[in-house]
């Protein structure tokens, strides 16, 4: 593993690999121990776009090993961007300085843009409507935790599917295993895109388009809610009135979920969740936004450590 661009290049082996990692890593936060498996490493994190939960996790994750972080919030007005730099002379700068870089950046395929001008690492954290691998390890990771299963499972991609860079990484990483159903419910202006339909046919993994939320809330193993990405729409804001407001989680259709479902959502949330979920047991978003710790840790020492 060189840098990360895209949860298909992760196979099951070394998902499961990074599971084992993920678990000791948990241990060393949850023991409290002192860490310095990355002492004397430094990490970059270079944000296009605004983020709580994956730039303070990575952050988060380098400081708990021992390492050590320089970042520049907000990059388009803060770096030397904003003085016309590209992206390609950003990275080849920044490495100068640091042993791994993070990135997430506004428009699709620059990820691999900046992994291929870049000598050391380099992690997406998120390239505009494109992918957001990490994310992806995540979840996948969650469900592995709280189902006990990824394979046989039936999970329900649900909201801004056309334009959200997570449903599109885990649908990827999803493929990887065994007899996983998908099912997409999205408003038509934000329907999942072919070439995830085409993907999922290829490698044999069903997958089925459906309107109805509560048929399928009942049925899942998971159940991920997506945000309707309002940034996205660009010059069809009539699309995102059209798209918010569809599909919402709340109280009544948890309650219909099998008892050991589980509802996830990459978060933020900007209504679709109501906030009543929160206390159901079935409620684990704020679980796997813990696990992005365990899992970029497990990632940073992989990447700069080996196994
Ligand atoms: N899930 C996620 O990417 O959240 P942030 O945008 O807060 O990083």
């Amino acid at each position: 593993l060189t840098s990360v661009v895209e949860s298909q290049q992760f196979d099951r082996g070394m998902l499961e690999d990074l599971f084992e990692v993920t678990k000791e890593m948990e241990r060393i936060v949850e023991d409290g121990a002192e860490c310095s498996l990355l002492a004397g490493k430094v990490m970059g994190t270079l944000f296009y776009e605004p983020s709580t939960r994956t730039r303070l996790s990575f952050e988060t994750a380098m400081c708990r090993l021992g390492g050590k972080v320089v970042s520049t919030e907000n990059a388009r007005e803060f770096s030397s961007v904003a003085k016309g730099e590209t992206l390609e002379d950003t990275v080849r700068t920044l490495e100068q300085y640091v042993d791994v870089i993070v990135l997430r950046h506004f428009q699709a395929g620059s990820a691999r843009i900046a992994a291929d001008a870049a000598s050391v690492p380099l992690i997406s954290a998120g390239d505009g409507p494109g992918q957001h691998p990490t994310q992806a390890l995540l979840d996948i990771y969650t469900i592995q935790k709280e189902i006990g299963r990824i394979d046989e499972t039936k999970v329900a991609l649900v909201g801004d599917l056309a334009n959200g860079r997570t449903a599109r990484s885990l649908a990827y990483v999803l493929s990887k295993f065994d007899k996983v159903k998908l099912y997409f419910v999205a408003p038509d202006v934000v329907r999942i895109n072919q070439d995830i339909k085409d993907h999922l046919t290829k490698n044999g993994c069903e997958w089925e388009e459906v309107n109805d939320l509560a048929t399928v809330a009942a049925e899942v193993d998971v159940l991920y809610q997506t945000r309707i990405q309002k940034e996205r729409f660009g010059d069809k804001p009539e699309d995102y009135e059209k798209a918010q407001g569809k599909y919402i989680v709340d109280k009544k259709l948890v309650t219909s979920m099998k008892k050991g479902a589980v509802v996830l959502h990459p978060l933020p949330r900007v209504g679709e969740i109501t906030p009543e979920v929160d206390s159901d047991p079935r409620a684990a978003y704020f679980r796997q936004a813990k696990n992005g710790l365990y899992i970029r840790m497990a990632l940073l020492t992989t990447l700069l450590k080996g196994n």
